[in-house]
């Protein structure tokens, strides 16, 4: 999870860029092929597997909540979020964006591990918080009987171990022992009692000669393997015959070329076997201003029992034949949310846990409506902030608000959220309410707030009586990671049901650095600056390409 600077500077140094096109249809086809990256979304830190047909995906969230989303795949290519392992981050009282002083920016859920267990049709996440593990169940998830479905997501805290597994990967060997590989440089592997409330045994198995971490543990063919990054540039793959050790080690790939231009090298991944017994490699690659976004390649296992990773032209392909071939499919990612369930999809995430008696999302439809919940000038303190990933490498959100129950003081909009970030929104003075579009919204290196923003533009003020006001984020998350490019963000509005659109001010120059880790998002706000008492409804957003 942390990277070294030295392994960033041998990123941005050794990679030379190739110009490879683009082809990223929404839902990928069933063509025999398929493009990477397979999902061009912010979902770091992966942790891959399968039970029967399905394959579930976990990446970490930080201070977003819920945390740690559950991916779902029939072919390994398509993905679709189906739950979070983490309903709310209730590790300290931070997480509730309590203050200017008081939050809780890049903490929360690193690189943590999700699996499954036959024995008990449960799912296990399991992941070191400022120094503790939590692990979170799932239970009777029916995936056992029904070929990897689960008719119930059920994640509630199991267990609170009071020592730290960073970087943890879980395992469940074939007699059921639960192990948890860990640890950074020095590889630890720990024994659980077989309820994961408790450590059995720990020890060091593997001490790297360099940083390594983001354990990921397997028995495949009778060997064990851990899977580690050297941060940001290579995966080690070690190999013992007993969970313990010894093990041996060899690199899987390291500073390998593609698939995309202007990214970090792909590392910090995990494998998973098809039903057919086909292997992949699945890891993710720095691409900021949109973070890190996974890519796949096929592995065959070589006569000394260690992974080859496939290539294509010494580099990672662009494209490699389609996993699985099946008719089962998932939603893709390009669509209109309208709030017509009494709960939000997963492809929503707070900023910090959200005051649950400020929004409500009627199951009649309508859109959710979004009371002010926190009096600041301040974004990065207000709660209850929705966010959103971007879809790569450029696309759109389309916010639809209804404004009529704003209060005097209150702001609302359309933001592009990051630790550099800007927005469209409304501006609510008396009983006049006016378009804005701000910029220089920024936090500092220890993530306190450096500037609230400025008024870079200032549109119309609205007649009164205004009830629908429609704001558009429009995001470039083309990769400018070592390339040094400044990719742009634009903001428009529509007064006339989303028919004509007027930008405001000028393009956002969003900035490509890692240290924030998440990459941009879109996000709905509203927040007064007065009193509270108000409130927006956002009726629909729609997440499309451009
Ligand atoms: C949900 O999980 C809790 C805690 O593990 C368990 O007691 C309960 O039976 C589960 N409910 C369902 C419907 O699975
Ligand atoms: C499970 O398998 C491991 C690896 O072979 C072994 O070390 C351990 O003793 C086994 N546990 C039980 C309960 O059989
Ligand atoms: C951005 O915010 C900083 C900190 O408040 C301020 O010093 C700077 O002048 C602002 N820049 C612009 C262009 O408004």
């Amino acid at each position: 999870m942390h990277f070294s600077i030295l392994g960033l500077l041998g990123a941005s140094l050794a990679w030379t860029a190739s110009a490879t096109p683009i082809v990223q249809p929404e839902l990928q086809s069933r063509a025999t092929n398929f493009n990477n990256p397979v999902l061009w979304q912010d979902h770091p830190d992966l942790d891959v597997f399968r039970v029967g047909d399905v394959f579930y995906y976990s990446s970490s969230t930080f201070a977003f909540s819920p945390g740690a989303p559950v991916l779902k795949s029939y072919d390994l290519v398509n993905w679709t979020p189906v739950s979070h392992s983490v309903p709310r981050l209730d590790f300290a009282s931070k997480y509730n964006l309590n203050s200017a002083t008081d939050r809780a920016y890049v903490k929360g859920i690193w690189a943590s591990s999700l699996q499954y267990r036959k024995s008990d049709d449960t799912f296990y996440w399991i992941g070191c918080i400022e120094g503790k593990t939590y692990v979170y169940t799932s239970t009777n998830s029916g995936a056992g009987a029904n070929n990897g479905e689960v008719n119930n997501w059920n994640w509630s805290l199991r267990a609170t171990l009071n020592k730290c597994y960073y970087d943890c990967g879980l395992f469940f060997d074939d007699n059921d022992t639960v192990y948890v590989a860990y640890g950074n440089t020095d590889i630890q592997v720990a024994q659980l009692s077989s309820d994961a409330r408790s450590e059995v045994r720990s020890q060091s198995v593997y001490k790297g000669s360099v940083t390594i971490e983001g354990s990921r543990m397997y028995k495949v063919n009778g060997n064990y393997y851990i899977f580690v990054t050297r941060p940001a540039n290579e995966e080690w793959v070690l190999k013992a015959s007993s969970p313990f050790g010894p093990y041996t080690q060899r690199v899987l790939v390291a500073s390998i070329s593609g698939p995309l231009s202007n990214a970090g090298f792909a590392h910090q991944g995990g494998i998973v076997g098809t039903k057919d017994n086909k292997w992949y490699y699945m890891g993710f690659m720095d691409a900021y201003p949109g973070g890190r976004i996974p890519v796949s390649a096929p592995i065959t296992w070589g006569s000394d029992g260690f992974p080859v990773l496939t290539k294509v032209n010494n580099g990672w392909g662009q494209t490699y034949p389609t996993p699985v071939e099946t008719s089962k499919t998932v939603p893709g990612p390009e669509r209109e949310d309208s709030f017509t369930s009494s709960s939000l999809s997963h492809e929503w995430e707070w900023n910090h846990n959200p005051d649950t008696s400020k929004f409500t999302v009627p199951a009649s439809g309508g859109g959710i409506q979004l009371s002010t919940a926190t009096v600041t000038n301040d974004l990065f303190t207000a709660r209850n902030t929705l966010t959103h990933r971007i879809l790569g490498p450029k696309s759109h959100g389309t916010f639809r608000f209804d404004i009529s129950k704003m209060a005097d003081g209150d702001r609302a909009g359309a933001a592009l959220f990051r630790d550099v970030a800007a927005y469209i929104g409304i501006y609510k003075e008396g009983s006049s309410a006016r378009i804005v579009m701000v910029n220089n919204l920024s936090l500092n290196s220890d993530w306190s707030t450096k500037s609230t923003g400025t008024i870079a533009a200032t549109g119309p003020t609205l007649p009164s009586g205004t009830a629908e006001v429609w704001l558009r984020v429009q995001a470039d998350i083309t990769p400018a990671f070592s390339g040094g490019a400044t990719r742009t963000t634009t903001f428009l509005y529509s007064v006339d049901g989303g028919n004509s659109w007027t930008q405001l001010g000028g393009g956002f120059g969003m900035t490509n650095t890692w240290q924030f880790f998440t990459g941009y998002r879109f996000a709905a706000f509203n927040h007064a600056t007065k009193s509270l008492g108000g409130s927006v409804v956002l009726k629909s957003f729609a997440l499309k390409k451009w």
